[in-house]
Parts: C-alpha cells; sequence; structure tokens
C-alpha cells in the first residue's frame, strides 16, 4: 500500500495487467527536509559511491586511517582523486599539514575492518591499530598504504576547499584535492593485462547502513564518433 503525501503528486496513469494504475512521485526540498520520510535520502540517491580509504600522517609522524564516500577520481591527465570532510577532520588536518595522502582501495575482503577505521578514536591514535591493520611503506609519500590492499593511490595536496552554499557562506565540508605522482597494484590483481575488478570486489557506499560490492560486470563498447570534444575538433 502506497501512502501519499503531501508533497507527492500523481506523476503518471499507466495501464499495468489491464488496470490503470496511478503513479505517484515527490519532489522535496533539501534545505526544508520535506522530503517525509524517516532518512534522508540523499546518500541513497547518490549510490553507489566508491571509498577512498585514506592514509595520512599526523604533523608528529603518526598514522591515521579513515574511509570517505565522498570521494572520487576528477582527473585523469594528470590523475586528481579527491574526498570531502564533513566537518574538519583529522584526514583534513594531517593533510594540510604534511601535503600528502594515500588512497587505499577499500575490498569486500576488508569489510569489517574498514569499518572500524572510521571510529572516532582520540587524536593520534592509530586506527590501524585499533582495526587489526599493518602499515605498508608507499614508495614516494611518507603515509603507508594498508598492507594487503589490491591497490593504493600515492597523493600530492593540490588544494584544501571549505564548500559554501549558494548564500556565499561556508558549510563547513573540506574538499581536498590531490595529484596521485604513485600507484601501487598487486600483482594479485592483474588478469589478462587489466585490474582484475572481480578479483578485488570494491566496496561501495549507498545510502543509510548499506554497502554494495562490485560482484557483477558487463561491457560495451562506447558508440562510434562519441570521441571527446579534443578529438572531435581535431577531426574537423
Ligand atoms: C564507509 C564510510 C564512508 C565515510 N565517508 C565519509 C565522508 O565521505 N566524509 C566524512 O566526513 N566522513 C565520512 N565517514 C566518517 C569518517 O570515516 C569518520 O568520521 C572518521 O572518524 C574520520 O576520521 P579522521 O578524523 O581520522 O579523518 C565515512 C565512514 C564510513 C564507514
Amino acid at each position: 500500500m502506497s501512502v501519499i503525501k503531501n508533497n507527492m503528486r500523481p506523476e503518471r496513469a499507466i495501464e499495468f495487467c489491464g488496470a490503470i494504475t496511478q503513479y505517484c512521485a515527490m519532489f522535496y526540498d533539501p534545505a526544508l527536509k520535506n522530503h517525509g520520510l524517516p532518512y534522508n535520502p540523499f546518500k541513497a540517491i547518490v549510490a553507489p559511491r566508491p571509498i577512498g580509504w585514506v592514509s595520512t600522517l599526523d604533523a608528529e609522524g603518526r598514522v591515521n586511517l579513515a574511509p570517505y564516500s565522498y570521494f572520487n577520481a576528477f582527473s585523469d591527465e594528470p590523475p586528481i582523486v579527491g574526498f570531502s570532510s564533513t566537518g574538519y577532520k583529522d584526514s583534513v588536518s594531517n593533510v594540510a599539514a604534511t601535503g600528502e595522502f594515500v588512497c587505499n582501495m577499500a575490498s569486500l575482503e576488508l569489510f569489517e575492518k574498514m569499518s572500524m577505521t572510521s571510529a572516532p578514536l582520540p587524536h593520534g591514535v592509530s586506527e590501524m591499530g585499533h582495526a587489526g591493520l599493518e602499515p605498508a611503506p608507499s614508495r614516494v609519500v611518507k603515509p603507508p598504504r594498508v598492507a594487503g590492499i589490491a591497490t593504493a593511490m600515492e597523493c600530492r595536496l593540490l588544494s584544501i576547499t571549505e564548500l559554501k552554499n549558494l548564500e556565499g557562506e561556508t558549510v563547513n565540508s573540506f574538499l581536498v584535492l590531490g595529484q596521485v605522482i604513485s600507484v601501487y597494484i598487486d600483482d594479485r590483481f592483474i588478469k589478462d593485462g587489466r585490474l582484475d575488478t572481480l578479483a578485488i570486489k570494491p566496496l561501495a557506499r549507498l545510502g543509510y547502513q548499506d554497502y554494495a560490492a562490485v560482484e557483477r560486470i558487463f561491457s560495451l563498447a562506447r558508440p562510434a564518433g562519441a570521441g571527446d570534444i579534443k578529438k572531435v575538433a581535431a577531426a574537423e
């Protein structure tokens, strides 16, 4: 049985199994939070989100590790990745202090341990030790990667931006962008010259307390002629 709320409007009537069925939809205003649902659906809409499992060092050289699902890649030449922190958390202050971070790839195998590293431990207490994880030395940057991880990206800080709303007010969210300067891949996860995503089973964050792991892959070539703008311009 569906409940029709104030902000819902009949979207369309369609015929289904011989009966006319009314379908409803809603708009809600994030500022008013008038979705009428028990939990904010925003993160479930922007889903799945990859998890950047970020290792940093503080100014005293102590290891910090925390998962960030406001994480993604924004450029490939050069590779640029970033994560956003709701509040000025230790990962941000460490990157600000040292200019370096490592994005470890969270996988199904390390699911519970990844979750444990999100515990709000006192500053300076390593989440790695708390979750029973070991550090492994990075190649170029000082923060270590997580030992046993499939892939990790060593990054140097490009910028930290405090995000602003439409009124130009800061919103206590900090976007950290870094250039990837060294990439680690465990040979076990390369098959026929490609990263074996099915073997890694990368974790992704959904809404609420839900996660997904990549367990099914399908491929599709891009349509002919759908090259990027540079290629199109070069051909003209
Ligand atoms: C899967 C997962 C994803 C998370 N993503 C974010 C995020 O994108 N931004 C954020 O501020 N906190 C996020 N958190 C919460 C942080 O991991 C948590 O606040 C952590 O204690 C921060 O550690 P730090 O202070 O050492 O950086 C996430 C937690 C989990 C379990």
